[in-house]
């Protein structure tokens, strides 16, 4: 049985609600615990409202403090979704790779992410923290879940290393103005169907 089993993206137009079916008969059949989402926008889950199916346990989006997705959010909420975070470590200056390599992610952000005046390194020295705490802790404060992902040990602890500080409201308010609106790791829109 697995535990976790979500749908990778919207994309299969004709397919969509087929696929969704599946997961559902697979749930009820025990095969797994959970059936979620990955990439759908409000549009796609109002589908499955509309044809009468169960609703997704989760949704796994990209969120980070470049990109809060407000209206989503508070639209999974209102249908008690709960809410993945991936890519939040994305304003990191070595997110996927140094500026040059293919990433998904403009040079000039990954520069921006390496200027010592930062607002994200400033707030991390705050809290004698590092930036990648920084970035996790906000995610778990807004209520997220959120799965860091990283090839080195330490790095891993320190992902885990963050029930000994909490941000302060002051500065929760400052991450809500950061919102750049837009994703980087993966495009909001939905091009297979204009949803
Ligand atoms: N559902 C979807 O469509 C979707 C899309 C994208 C990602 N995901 C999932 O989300 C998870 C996160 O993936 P992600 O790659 O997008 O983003 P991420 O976890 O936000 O960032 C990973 C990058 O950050 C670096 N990193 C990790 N911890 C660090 C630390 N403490 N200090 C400095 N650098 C650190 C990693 O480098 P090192 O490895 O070298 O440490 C890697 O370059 C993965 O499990 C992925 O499968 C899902």
């Amino acid at each position: 049985m697995s535990i976790f089993y979500l749908i990778h993206a919207p994309f299969a137009i004709d397919e969509r609600l087929d696929q969704w079916r599946a997961c559902c008969d697979m749930k009820k059949a025990g095969k797994t615990r959970f059936v979620g989402l990955a990439n759908y926008r409000e549009s796609h889950i109002a589908e499955i409202k509309n044809a009468g199916l169960p609703m997704p346990d989760a949704n796994q989006i990209e969120l980070h403090p470049w990109f809060q997705r407000p209206e989503l959010i508070s639209f999974l909420r209102r249908k008690n979704i709960s809410i993945i975070a991936y890519s939040s470590l994305l304003p990191l200056a070595n997110w996927r790779g140094k500026p040059g390599q293919n990433s998904g992610k403009p040079d000039d952000m990954k520069l921006e992410g390496m200027a010592l005046d930062s607002s994200f390194k400033m707030m991390a020295a705050k809290y004698s923290v590092t930036e990648a705490q920084l970035l996790l802790k906000w995610g778990l404060q807004k209520g997220y879940a959120v799965l860091p992902k990283t090839v080195d040990e330490s790095r891993m602890r320190e992902n885990l290393d963050l029930q000994h500080f909490i941000i302060d409201d002051q500065d929760m308010a400052a991450f809500d103005v950061m919102d750049r609106g837009d994703g980087v790791a993966w495009h909001a829109g939905d091009p297979s169907s204009g949803l």
